[in-house]
Protein backbone atom coordinates (compact mmCIF):
# COMPACT_ATOMS: atom_id res chain seq x y z
CA UNK A 1 0.00 0.00 0.00
CA UNK A 2 1.73 2.98 -1.30
CA UNK A 3 -0.21 5.44 1.08
CA UNK A 4 1.22 4.15 4.29
CA UNK A 5 4.44 4.96 5.50
CA UNK A 6 7.63 2.18 5.73
CA UNK A 7 8.04 2.32 9.53
CA UNK A 8 11.71 1.56 10.55
CA UNK A 9 11.45 1.43 14.49
CA UNK A 10 14.84 1.72 16.34
CA UNK A 11 15.42 0.79 19.52
CA UNK A 12 18.62 0.85 22.18
CA UNK A 13 20.26 1.99 25.22
CA UNK A 14 21.68 5.43 26.01
CA UNK A 15 24.49 6.54 24.37
CA UNK A 16 24.31 3.88 21.45
CA UNK A 17 23.87 6.99 19.18
CA UNK A 18 20.67 5.88 18.15
CA UNK A 19 19.24 9.48 17.79
CA UNK A 20 21.26 10.83 15.44
CA UNK A 21 21.83 7.86 13.60
CA UNK A 22 18.03 7.80 12.96
CA UNK A 23 17.89 11.03 12.38
CA UNK A 24 20.39 10.85 9.43
CA UNK A 25 19.13 7.71 8.25
CA UNK A 26 15.58 9.72 7.53
CA UNK A 27 17.12 12.46 6.27
CA UNK A 28 18.73 10.01 3.90
CA UNK A 29 16.35 8.25 2.68
CA UNK A 30 13.75 11.23 2.80
CA UNK A 31 11.88 9.66 5.99
CA UNK A 32 10.02 11.59 9.05
CA UNK A 33 11.83 11.42 12.32
CA UNK A 34 10.42 10.31 15.94
CA UNK A 35 12.23 10.70 18.75
CA UNK A 36 10.38 9.12 21.20
CA UNK A 37 12.31 9.57 24.22
CA UNK A 38 11.70 13.37 23.62
CA UNK A 39 8.37 12.80 24.48
CA UNK A 40 9.05 10.99 27.77
CA UNK A 41 11.48 14.34 28.22
CA UNK A 42 8.15 16.49 27.82
CA UNK A 43 6.53 14.87 30.32
CA UNK A 44 9.24 15.11 33.25
CA UNK A 45 9.71 18.83 32.40
CA UNK A 46 6.02 19.50 33.04
CA UNK A 47 6.61 16.92 35.99
CA UNK A 48 9.47 19.45 37.35
CA UNK A 49 7.72 21.92 36.69
CA UNK A 50 4.18 21.86 38.17
CA UNK A 51 6.09 20.91 41.32
CA UNK A 52 4.38 17.77 41.62
CA UNK A 53 6.59 14.65 43.24
CA UNK A 54 8.16 12.82 40.34
CA UNK A 55 7.66 9.32 42.53
CA UNK A 56 3.45 10.21 43.27
CA UNK A 57 2.39 7.76 40.34
CA UNK A 58 -1.19 9.40 40.66
CA UNK A 59 -0.19 13.14 40.49
CA UNK A 60 1.77 11.96 37.51
CA UNK A 61 -1.02 10.21 35.58
CA UNK A 62 -2.97 13.35 36.93
CA UNK A 63 -1.14 15.33 34.62
CA UNK A 64 -1.95 13.77 31.71
CA UNK A 65 -4.98 15.46 30.61
CA UNK A 66 -3.36 18.55 30.19
CA UNK A 67 -0.03 17.69 28.60
CA UNK A 68 -0.51 18.90 25.34
CA UNK A 69 3.01 17.63 23.43
CA UNK A 70 3.61 18.30 19.64
CA UNK A 71 7.02 17.10 17.97
CA UNK A 72 7.91 17.81 14.30
CA UNK A 73 8.92 15.08 12.35
CA UNK A 74 11.59 16.73 9.93
CA UNK A 75 14.87 15.13 10.90
CA UNK A 76 16.28 18.64 10.11
CA UNK A 77 14.02 20.65 12.67
CA UNK A 78 13.47 18.92 15.34
CA UNK A 79 11.15 20.87 17.75
CA UNK A 80 9.08 19.66 20.66
CA UNK A 81 6.83 22.39 22.67
CA UNK A 82 4.40 21.40 25.39
CA UNK A 83 1.73 23.81 25.91
CA UNK A 84 2.76 25.72 22.88
CA UNK A 85 6.03 26.42 24.79
CA UNK A 86 9.10 25.89 22.94
CA UNK A 87 10.82 22.90 25.25
CA UNK A 88 13.24 21.53 22.85
CA UNK A 89 16.74 22.86 24.71
CA UNK A 90 15.08 22.04 28.34
CA UNK A 91 14.67 18.77 27.52
CA UNK A 92 17.83 17.64 27.21
CA UNK A 93 19.27 19.65 30.27
CA UNK A 94 20.89 17.34 32.72
CA UNK A 95 18.43 17.60 35.66
CA UNK A 96 15.25 16.10 32.47
CA UNK A 97 18.04 13.30 31.73
CA UNK A 98 18.06 12.10 35.77
CA UNK A 99 14.37 12.31 36.58
CA UNK A 100 12.73 11.09 32.97
CA UNK A 101 12.98 7.06 34.24
CA UNK A 102 10.58 7.99 36.90
CA UNK A 103 8.27 9.08 34.77
CA UNK A 104 8.60 6.68 31.99
CA UNK A 105 8.02 4.03 34.46
CA UNK A 106 4.50 4.44 35.60
CA UNK A 107 2.13 2.22 33.33
CA UNK A 108 -0.14 4.69 32.07
CA UNK A 109 1.73 6.80 30.80
CA UNK A 110 3.44 4.97 28.52
CA UNK A 111 -0.17 3.52 27.27
CA UNK A 112 -0.59 7.40 26.62
CA UNK A 113 2.54 8.23 24.78
CA UNK A 114 2.20 4.91 22.93
CA UNK A 115 -1.50 6.00 21.58
CA UNK A 116 0.27 9.63 20.38
CA UNK A 117 2.61 7.78 18.66
CA UNK A 118 0.82 5.50 16.80
CA UNK A 119 -1.44 8.30 15.92
CA UNK A 120 1.31 10.49 14.68
CA UNK A 121 2.92 7.51 12.41
CA UNK A 122 -0.35 7.08 11.15
CA UNK A 123 -0.98 10.47 9.56
CA UNK A 124 2.32 10.89 8.80
CA UNK A 125 2.04 11.56 5.00
CA UNK A 126 6.02 10.90 4.35
CA UNK A 127 6.91 8.26 2.29
CA UNK A 128 8.55 6.75 5.36
CA UNK A 129 9.30 6.92 9.02
CA UNK A 130 11.98 6.12 11.35
CA UNK A 131 10.90 5.75 14.87
CA UNK A 132 13.47 5.66 18.30
CA UNK A 133 13.16 4.76 21.33
CA UNK A 134 13.32 1.77 24.23
CA UNK A 135 10.48 -0.34 23.39
CA UNK A 136 9.09 0.19 19.78
CA UNK A 137 10.39 -3.17 18.06
CA UNK A 138 8.31 -4.70 21.03
CA UNK A 139 5.32 -2.67 22.19
CA UNK A 140 4.68 0.25 20.04
CA UNK A 141 5.03 -0.71 16.32
CA UNK A 142 5.93 -4.86 16.52
CA UNK A 143 4.59 -5.19 13.41
CA UNK A 144 6.89 -2.64 11.72
CA UNK A 145 8.16 -4.32 8.61
CA UNK A 146 12.13 -2.98 9.70
CA UNK A 147 13.25 -3.37 13.41
CA UNK A 148 16.24 -2.92 14.29
CA UNK A 149 18.62 -2.89 17.90
CA UNK A 150 21.46 -0.32 17.98
CA UNK A 151 23.76 -1.46 20.85
CA UNK A 152 27.42 -0.35 21.14
CA UNK A 153 30.01 -1.44 24.43
CA UNK A 154 28.92 0.22 27.19
CA UNK A 155 32.59 1.94 27.24
CA UNK A 156 31.54 2.76 23.97
CA UNK A 157 28.84 4.31 24.63
CA UNK A 158 30.40 6.72 27.40
CA UNK A 159 33.00 7.47 25.31
CA UNK A 160 30.70 9.17 22.73
CA UNK A 161 28.26 10.45 25.29
CA UNK A 162 30.98 12.90 26.70
CA UNK A 163 32.66 13.97 23.61
CA UNK A 164 28.95 15.32 23.16
CA UNK A 165 28.33 16.87 26.04
CA UNK A 166 31.88 18.33 25.82
CA UNK A 167 30.38 20.42 23.05
CA UNK A 168 27.83 22.18 25.38
CA UNK A 169 28.54 23.74 28.87
CA UNK A 170 28.87 20.89 30.70
CA UNK A 171 32.51 19.27 30.74
CA UNK A 172 31.96 15.59 32.02
CA UNK A 173 34.45 13.10 32.60
CA UNK A 174 33.73 9.61 30.68
CA UNK A 175 33.53 7.70 33.64
CA UNK A 176 31.38 9.92 34.83
CA UNK A 177 29.03 9.77 32.49
CA UNK A 178 29.58 6.07 32.30
CA UNK A 179 27.41 6.14 35.50
CA UNK A 180 24.95 8.32 34.55
CA UNK A 181 24.40 6.09 31.11
CA UNK A 182 24.26 2.93 33.64
CA UNK A 183 22.19 4.30 36.23
CA UNK A 184 19.61 5.44 33.41
CA UNK A 185 19.79 2.08 31.67
CA UNK A 186 19.29 -0.03 35.02
CA UNK A 187 15.81 2.07 36.13
CA UNK A 188 14.78 1.89 32.16
CA UNK A 189 15.67 -1.51 31.61
CA UNK A 190 13.25 -2.67 34.53
CA UNK A 191 10.00 -1.28 32.31
CA UNK A 192 11.40 -2.55 28.54
CA UNK A 193 14.13 -4.79 27.87
CA UNK A 194 16.22 -3.24 25.55
CA UNK A 195 19.25 -5.01 25.80
CA UNK A 196 18.67 -8.31 23.83
CA UNK A 197 16.81 -8.37 20.71
CA UNK A 198 13.26 -9.55 20.57
CA UNK A 199 12.19 -11.95 17.86
CA UNK A 200 12.79 -11.06 14.23
CA UNK A 201 14.57 -7.65 15.49
CA UNK A 202 18.10 -7.37 13.75
CA UNK A 203 20.80 -6.14 15.97
CA UNK A 204 23.49 -3.79 14.88
CA UNK A 205 26.63 -3.04 16.82
CA UNK A 206 28.52 0.02 16.54
CA UNK A 207 31.29 -0.42 18.78
CA UNK A 208 33.91 -0.69 16.26
CA UNK A 209 31.85 1.13 13.11
CA UNK A 210 32.19 4.91 12.72
CA UNK A 211 28.94 7.16 12.90
CA UNK A 212 28.77 7.12 8.88
CA UNK A 213 29.57 3.08 8.74
CA UNK A 214 26.45 2.61 11.52
CA UNK A 215 24.15 4.76 8.97
CA UNK A 216 24.89 2.68 6.00
CA UNK A 217 24.69 -0.40 7.96
CA UNK A 218 21.08 1.03 9.18
CA UNK A 219 19.73 1.49 5.57
CA UNK A 220 21.33 -1.56 4.57
CA UNK A 221 19.39 -3.01 6.83
CA UNK A 222 16.34 -0.85 5.90
CA UNK A 223 16.54 -1.72 1.66
CA UNK A 224 17.21 -5.05 2.25
CA UNK A 225 13.95 -5.75 4.59
CA UNK A 226 11.93 -3.33 1.69
CA UNK A 227 13.13 -5.15 -1.02
CA UNK A 228 12.46 -8.51 -0.13
CA UNK A 229 8.84 -6.98 0.35
O1 LIG B 1 16.24 8.30 24.34
P1 LIG B 1 16.27 9.28 25.50
O2 LIG B 1 17.50 9.17 26.34
O3 LIG B 1 15.98 10.69 25.09
O4 LIG B 1 15.03 8.83 26.42
C1 LIG B 1 14.70 9.51 27.59
C2 LIG B 1 14.04 8.56 28.60
O5 LIG B 1 12.76 8.15 28.17
C3 LIG B 1 14.86 7.30 28.83
O6 LIG B 1 15.55 7.41 30.07
C4 LIG B 1 13.85 6.17 28.88
C5 LIG B 1 12.56 6.76 28.41
N1 LIG B 1 12.04 6.15 27.19
C6 LIG B 1 11.22 5.06 27.32
O7 LIG B 1 10.99 4.59 28.44
N2 LIG B 1 10.65 4.51 26.20
C7 LIG B 1 10.90 5.02 24.98
N3 LIG B 1 10.32 4.47 23.91
C8 LIG B 1 11.77 6.12 24.84
C9 LIG B 1 12.32 6.66 25.97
Amino acid sequence: NNSEPTVVAIDGPAGSGKSSVSRAVARVLGFGYLDTGAAYRALAWLVNGSGIDREDVDAVEGILPTFDYTIGLDPDVVVVTVNGEDVTDAIRQPEISASVSAVARVPHVREHLNTLFRSIVADTYVPGVVIEGRDITTVVVPDAPVRILLTADEAVRAARRSLELSDTAVRVTAEATGDQIRARDAADSQVVDFMNAAEGVVTIDSTSLNFDETVEAVINVIRAATEKE
